[in-house]
Order: structure tokens, then sequence, then C-alpha cells
């Protein structure tokens, strides 16, 4: 076909491709060239915005490296991370959230019962749970790798005050499955706000604040990877998470104790002299 129109670039497109493409390729690019193509006609897209869009792609390429994820921000501002979880998830196992562009491995091993809070202000949270199957099932090698923000609502990567892995570390489940660790309560903060993902946020009147969470990924042979957070039920930011990764069953409560209730067996145990919060969130893996 020679002559284009607006009224069929998308089926010219959609027979450029060669004969060996992968197929699943295939469905992708012609279902992405599909919906851009209708956004460009719907919205009436002018040069001068789409001007705008590529110098802002721009920008998230040139601000991001090794240690700033902007495009993995934007994915997760627009929803699109959290799709990409929902699609995925598996009704018996617990809901998977996102990953965020704090994560970074090299975690170090940490035993049973070992705290991460160290000398930072804020109450105790002891974290405790079971790594099991659906059907009640412990899990045992499984490792939990753990991450938060310092009570700053900084991630190490990003604060250079911290020690390279502070608030990180990953515990193997024993024989029942179980894991605990202590650390500090975690805190709401805000995503980074510095660069072109803040600077849409901040046009279309979003806050950039997520609830507070702990964040997990598991592993065990034999079973799906798990990438998920666990969050209080008392956040205000709960119901307007602004990369929308709350889910029911990811919603606990830190219940209260006496500091004497504290447990044997910590790294913390005879050295906790405020009352200390408790969460128990089971970790439900599904087989791969
Ligand atoms: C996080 O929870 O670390 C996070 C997730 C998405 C965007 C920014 C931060
Ligand atoms: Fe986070």
């Amino acid at each position: 076909m020679r002559t284009i129109t607006k009224d069929t670039i998308t089926d010219v497109f959609m027979g450029y491709f060669g004969p060996d493409t992968d197929p699943r390729l295939r469905e992708i690019m012609q279902s992405l060239a599909h919906h851009l193509h209708a956004f460009v006609r719907e919205t009436g897209l002018t040069h001068a915005e789409w001007e705008k869009g590529i110098e802002f792609l721009e920008w998230a390429g040139r601000i991001s490296g090794p240690e700033r994820h902007e495009f993995v921000l934007l994915s997760d501002v627009l929803g699109v991370s959290s799709l990409v979880d929902m699609v995925n998830s598996r009704p018996e196992g617990t809901s998977s959230s996102v990953l965020g562009p704090f994560h970074i491995s090299g975690a170090p091993a940490i035993a049973y019962g070992s705290d991460l809070k160290r000398h930072y202000d804020g109450p105790v949270l002891l974290a405790e749970g079971t790594v099991r199957r659906s059907d009640g099932t412990p899990i045992a090698g499984a490792t939990i790798n753990v991450w938060q923000t310092a009570p700053n609502g900084l991630y190490a990567s990003q604060d250079p005050e911290q020690d390279t892995y502070s608030f990180h570390g990953i515990q193997t489940t024993g024989a029942d499955g179980r894991y605990a660790f202590t650390t500090v309560k975690p805190v709401s903060y805000t995503v980074p706000t510095d660069g072109p993902v803040g600077e849409i946020l901040n046009a279309t009147g979003r806050h950039p604040w997520r609830p507070s969470h702990l964040h997990y990924i598991v592993k065990a042979d034999g079973y799906r990877s798990l990438v998920t957070e666990v969050f209080p039920d008392d956040d205000p930011y709960l119901d307007e998470d602004t990369v929308f990764g709350v889910r029911d069953d990811l919603v606990m409560t830190y219940t209260e104790h006496p500091a004497d209730t504290f447990p044997d067996g910590f790294e913390l145990s005879g050295k906790v002299t405020e009352p200390y919060l408790r969460v128990d969130f089971d970790l439900v893996l599904t087989p791969e």
C-alpha cells in the first residue's frame, strides 16, 4: 500500500513483521501499536505535545543509572507495575506487590531473630510469620529478602548517611518455615519528586506518598518467587498509595505489647525497655 492515511497506518504496521518474528513479540508489538495509534488519534496529539513527551522520556533516561530507575518509577505511578502484578497473580498465594526502584542485591544473610533497627530511633517492630503452601504446609529452605527505609523515609541506596545494606537482610527458613526479625516501625514516605516523574505528579495534582511498608522477596525451590509488601492497617495513605501497591491480604495489624513480654531467642532479647509492636504475616507460595 503506497498511500498511508491515519485510518490505515495501524493495519500497514501490522503487516511489517518478518516471517520469523517470535509470536509473543509479534503479539505484544501489534497490541502496543494498536493502543498507541489509537491514543494519538483519540487525543489529536499535537507536534508540541509529542515533543514534550519525547523530552520527558529523554529526561527519564538521563536521570536513570544503577541507583536511580526513573522508568520503573514512571511505570509505578502510571499503575502499570501494579497491573502487571495483578494480571499475573495466583489467587491461592499471597498477593504480589511492586518491587519499586530501590531494591538492591547483595544484602547480607541474617539469622532468625536478628535485628535491623540497630541505633535508629523509633518503636521496635517484631515481624514474624511462616513461609508456607496454601494448605498450611511449611516451606523449609525458603529465602526471605527484606528491606525498608530508615526512619527518615530514605532507602540505604538513596541516603549517604546509611550503611550500604542498612535495613536489608536475607533470612532462610528452617523446617518449620518460620521467619522472624526486629526492625524499626516503617514510616510513610514520598517517592522521589526531583525528576520527570515528580514533575508529572505535580502537574496532575497528585501527591507522592506511599503508605509505610516492609518489602519482601521470597524464593524457594519449586515455587514461584513472590515480591510483596506488608502494610499496617492504620496508615493514612493506605487508600491512596501513589503506586497502587496495596491489596487487602497485605494489610496487617501491628499489635502493641509491654516490653517485659518481649520473647527470648532474639538479638534484642533483654534489651527492649519500651512497648514494642508485633506483626504476624504468613507468606504463601504457589508451586511453580
Ligand atoms: C518502594 O516501595 O520502594 C517504591 C515503590 C514504587 C515507587 C517508589 C518506591
Ligand atoms: Fe518501599
